[in-house]
């Protein structure tokens, strides 16, 4: 024989399908949502059409909307009327997210609630820790003991997941031990520990008006030129306690997310974060690339490579994808 027959099993969609290796599922994707403190607004994000700043008032359409299309994972950003240096919004009873949890849960208890736990939207600096005055740097540790503030008020309001995305060393350690402290002991920890300083957060930071007003995220961030760091980063949060890992941004690091699978038998979640959506977006609007066609080729890649689950602004659009077409 002069060839291989590769083409044998790629002669019709059925025969395709009986030997496809890769599924994107409704329940592998979580939604993100940007929620507001005032009343009545439903603010479209310039770079991110199609994705909005809403109103806790009109929050419960929104969830409606997501769960009836099969969604059954949301995270929330909060957007509050009010910032400090320390970051109170974050951890106070009736701040934001702890409102959002609330209404979630009270109507849609089995949508899961995965709480994002930073101060980045909450600080008047927008950094993800409080600020040494003498360094002009984050205080580690100091920073530590109000994300643990922020887990538990996030947990005690619902949350089904906690998902620390601050980069402090040593977050995992203390947001299980506050956990179990407050009597969470079964509550899962998805951490963001391989997080990169990546510019591809642009939009989001206009989204979630968390810019940093000075500096930038280099000195808890990952370099984007670092794969060992990496390892370093995954095996000190699985010493800590980690549950499920996030690597952050997707589509860049796809070589990152299957280290990690062939490094670790602990859940992947993919961040396909807020720029990889904006120039799909951007692209698609223009008439230049088939939007559905580029996303589900996107979110395949993501599987491809080793995640199990997606957080993706795309992820209503997905589960119609799914069920209309042959994916
Ligand atoms: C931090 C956080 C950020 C994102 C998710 N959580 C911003 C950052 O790290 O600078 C970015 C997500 C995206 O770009 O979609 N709270």
């Amino acid at each position: 024989m002069k060839f291989d027959r590769h083409r044998r099993l790629r002669s019709s969609q059925s025969m395709r399908n009986m030997v496809k290796e890769t599924y994107v599922h409704k329940s592998d994707l979580i939604y993100p949502i940007f929620v507001i403190e005032e009343d009545n607004i439903k603010n479209e994000i310039s770079s991110m059409p199609g994705i909005y700043q809403l109103s806790l008032n009109l929050l419960e359409e929104e969830l409606k909307e997501a769960y009836d299309l099969g969604i059954r994972g949301v995270m929330f950003f909060g957007i509050p009327n009010e910032k400090d240096a320390c970051g109170t919004g974050a951890f106070i009873d009736d701040g934001i997210i702890q409102k959002a949890t609330r209404l979630s849960k009270s109507k849609f208890p089995d949508l899961l609630v995965v709480a994002d736990t930073c101060l980045c939207e909450y600080t008047d600096h927008g950094h993800c820790g409080v600020i040494d005055e003498a360094t002009s740097d984050v205080d580690n540790d100091k920073s530590l003991e109000l994300l643990v503030k922020t887990a538990v008020s996030q947990a005690k309001a619902g949350a089904d997941i906690i998902a620390p995305s601050n980069m402090m060393d040593g977050f995992v350690a203390e947001i299980r031990a506050g956990l179990d402290q407050a009597g969470f002991i079964n509550m899962p920890i998805m951490s963001y520990g391989i997080k990169y300083a990546s510019s591809f957060y642009g939009p989001f930071r206009e989204a979630a008006e968390g810019a940093p007003s000075f500096g930038d995220r280099k000195t808890y961030q990952m370099d984007p030129s670092n794969r060992l760091e990496a390892f370093r980063e995954l095996e000190s949060d699985i010493k800590e306690g980690c549950d499920m890992m996030i690597v952050k941004p997707a589509l860049s690091y796809l070589d990152i997310i299957r280290d990690v699978r062939n490094r670790s038998d602990l859940p992947i979640v993919a961040y396909n974060v807020s720029g990889e959506y904006s120039m799909t977006k951007a692209a698609s609007l223009n008439g230049w690339i088939d939007e559905e066609k580029i996303v589900m080729e996107q979110m395949t890649s993501m599987k491809r490579a080793g995640a199990d689950m997606i957080i993706t602004y795309f992820a209503k659009d997905i589960c119609k994808y799914l069920d209309g077409g042959d994916y």
